[in-house]
């Protein structure tokens, strides 16, 4: 029996590694490289010809840009979706995706077996290994790079016995991982906490100092919780985060500094700029402000932790994440408006707030005479709300 892998390939020097790996120590007779374009840019250049040359049998390039914001970002925002507060999971929510396709592609080409080149210290590998396994618990799951010996150095010089060109031209000390929702920085100088990243670590995003001396402003367009226009005119998802992701960086919107709590139980930090993943969050949070009302938010926004820690976790595909988006469809359904952020020199702030189904109600609230609240039901709410507590301090001496 032939052993068909599929393997999960960047281009990088690991999952170059990873082809002759695959053939001369785990037995694959058929490899087939698949790249996934979620928007890394120049990056997927030669993959290809890379993937060929390093005894790939196939390369097949797929382009889910569209897909990877529409099915997995925009979700991410309706949830407001941020890991220990701060990170907007750009890197997390590829792997589910990714995961997606290798087994799809492992259908495709008839293949027993899927590959990635995570090592055994990172959160991708836990997010690949169960994306597949929950997909279809069949296929095998070889992760060369979990099990070789090889340090850096070793992998591209075992790399080289094979005829692969060390395409690392002036290599940076740090780890790069970047998508169309976010850029993540890891490893070299900033495992050292008390390291203040330089302005070369940075990619998508301005110095907020540098940033231009003027405002600017964006509205950004939701129907039922998903952004679907910018300054009025509707527009695909992809071109949304693009526009988003340009106007935030050019203002120094974006930048995270954050130590990172692994699954794998060690604390790491990473540097991350994701300006248009914040942006729409920042913005789909005041929209939902506007729209739901306090008890349904108050639960929502307890939730939205636990559906941030699922993703980071790498359990998309499992019951909980689910489970979360259905609630979280279900506050969803009024949530259609538009929101106006205010965008200087790395500050974002609300300037104006429109909801097709607003509960905010000037007569309620406003002080003019045109006020209809009752304002002599108050005593007795009050006398009724304390009751419980002040019974406790009767009885406790409080
Ligand atoms: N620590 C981040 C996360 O777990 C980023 C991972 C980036 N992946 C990579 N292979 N460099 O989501």
């Amino acid at each position: 029996m032939t052993k068909r892998v599929v393997l999960a390939y960047s281009g990088g020097v690991d999952t170059t590694a990873c082809i002759p790996y695959l053939r001369e120590e785990m037995g694959a007779d058929f490899v087939v490289a698949m790249a996934v374009d979620l928007g890394q840019g120049a990056e997927l250049g030669p993959v290809r010809e890379k993937a060929l040359s390093a005894g790939a049998d196939v390369s097949v390039v797929v382009d889910a840009k569209e897909r990877f914001v529409r099915e997995f970002g925009f979700p991410a925002v309706r949830a407001n979706a941020l890991y220990d507060g701060q990170y907007p999971l750009s890197s997390a929510l590829g792997r589910p995706l990714i995961g997606e396709l290798l087994v799809e592609t492992a259908h495709a080409y008839r293949c027993g077996a899927v590959a990635h080149g995570c090592t055994g210290k990172g959160n991708d590998q836990v997010r690949l290994d169960l994306t597949v396994g929950l997909l279809d618990s069949r296929l095998e799951i070889l992760a060369p790079a979990r099990v070789w010996p090889f340090s850096r150095a070793e992998t591209i010089a075992y790399s080289e016995k094979f005829g692969i060109e060390p395409h690392v031209t002036k290599e940076k000390p740090w780890a790069v991982d970047l998508n169309v929702l976010g850029r993540n920085v890891e490893a070299g100088p900033i495992e050292d906490l008390s390291w203040e990243p330089t302005e070369e670590v940075w990619a998508l995003t301005t110095a907020p100092e540098e940033a231009p001396d003027h405002p600017a402003y964006v509205t950004v367009g939701f129907d039922a919780g998903t952004p679907v226009s910018l300054d009025g005119e509707r527009l695909p998802a992809l071109v949304i985060l693009e526009r988003l992701n340009a106007l935030g960086g050019n203002h120094g919107v974006g930048r995270i500094d954050m130590l990172e709590n692994r699954v794998v139980g060690v604390k790491s930090r990473e540097l991350y700029e994701a300006p248009g993943m914040l942006l729409l969050i920042r913005a789909h949070q005041e929209l939902e402000n506007l729209a739901l009302p306090a008890d349904v938010l108050g639960e929502k926004r307890r939730l939205e932790a636990v559906y941030g820690k699922a993703v980071y976790d790498g359990l998309w595909h499992g019951p909980l994440r689910a489970a979360l988006d259905a609630f979280f469809d279900s506050t969803q359904r009024t949530v259609t408006g538009a929101i106006t952020l205010k965008l200087y020199k790395g500050g974002v702030s609300v300037a104006a707030r429109n909801a097709e189904r607003s509960l905010y109600r000037h007569e309620l609230v406003t002080y003019g005479s045109d006020c209809v609240f009752d304002q002599s039901s108050a005593e007795g709410f009050i006398d009724i709300f304390g009751l419980p507590s002040r019974v406790w301090n009767q009885v406790n001496g409080g």
